[in-house]
């Protein structure tokens, strides 16, 4: 993973639409999963099909969780943590009918930039997460703040910025705002709990204790059988672990966690 961390990162862009056309006009490659990994990017507002919306930036990995999910047209899916909106912008493709949530106004206002620039749309709130009580939806979404250790290899000053005092902070916050989501979800509803971390703390272990804590949640392993997934990346509570050393001979992934709730 250290030895991923210092090669740093491609540049990903998830397509709104047609992942061969992306990658034909960016000089990309299609990954398995359905992503575009483009070896020689430019300046990113200057790629062809930036101005006309046909595609958005996203790490391989971080494009995953949606997949997963599964998002269908016409279900109505929050997306509790949405900005800059990468995750927003998928569901919103899928035809889902999209309520998008974040505690910062400024970084909403880049969820509705790009819900612009893509002509997509989504219903956008600024809250925060726990208080927003508008049930029930048929699927959830809940990106969680978190350490964002995943993303090392393209933020190398992070170690440098953080000391890491915040983690057990968040690891709290993060079981709040899963028992917050799940009473949210319609019976029957599907909730994507996912993080940019490679600290079980922050992802196996609060599937394990959140499955401990709530009678009828159980993991949905048959929905990570999606082209582009190696089984052997599912972790023992169901979830899947990624890890910037996956894929070496493609470029490498974001590190991430990622598992599906039913209830
Ligand atoms: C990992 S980022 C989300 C990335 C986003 N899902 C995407 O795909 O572009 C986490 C987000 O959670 C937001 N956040 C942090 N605490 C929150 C809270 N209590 N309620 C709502 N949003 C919160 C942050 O402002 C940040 O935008």
């Amino acid at each position: 993973m250290e030895a991923a961390h210092y090669a740093g990162a491609p540049l990903d862009l998830t397509p709104k639409e047609d992942a061969e056309h992306v990658a034909q006009q960016t000089d990309g490659m299609v990954l398995p999963s359905g992503s575009v990994r483009v070896t020689s990017p430019g300046q990113v507002s200057q790629m062809p099909g930036f101005a006309e919306g046909e595609w958005w930036v996203q790490d391989a990995a971080a494009a995953l969780p949606v997949r997963i999910l599964d998002p269908k047209q016409g279900e109505t899916v929050l997306d509790l943590c949405a900005a800059p909106g990468g995750k927003t912008l998928q569901i919103a493709a899928s035809g889902a009918d999209v309520t998008a949530l974040d505690m910062s106004e400024e970084r909403m206002r880049r969820v509705r930039e790009n819900l612009e620039r893509t002509d997509l749309s989504a219903t956008c709130i600024t809250m925060k997460a726990q208080d927003y009580d508008e049930g029930l939806f048929d699927a959830i979404l809940l990106d969680a703040p978190c350490s964002a250790t995943g993303t090392l290899r393209r933020h190398p000053d992070l170690p440098f910025a953080k000391d890491g005092s915040d983690i057990g902070e968040m690891i709290s916050l993060q079981a709040e705002m899963l028992d917050h989501a799940l009473r949210l979800l319609r019976p029957g509803g599907r909730l994507m709990y996912c993080t940019c971390s490679l600290l079980p703390d922050e992802g196996e272990c609060q599937v394990e204790e959140a499955l401990a804590r709530h009678d009828g949640l159980s993991v949905d392993r048959d929905a990570l059988k999606i082209e582009g997934v190696d089984p052997r990346w599912v972790t023992e509570e169901g979830g899947l672990r990624l890890r910037p050393d996956y894929w070496p001979e493609r470029g490498g992934m974001d590190g991430f966690y990622m598992a599906l709730l039913r209830r």
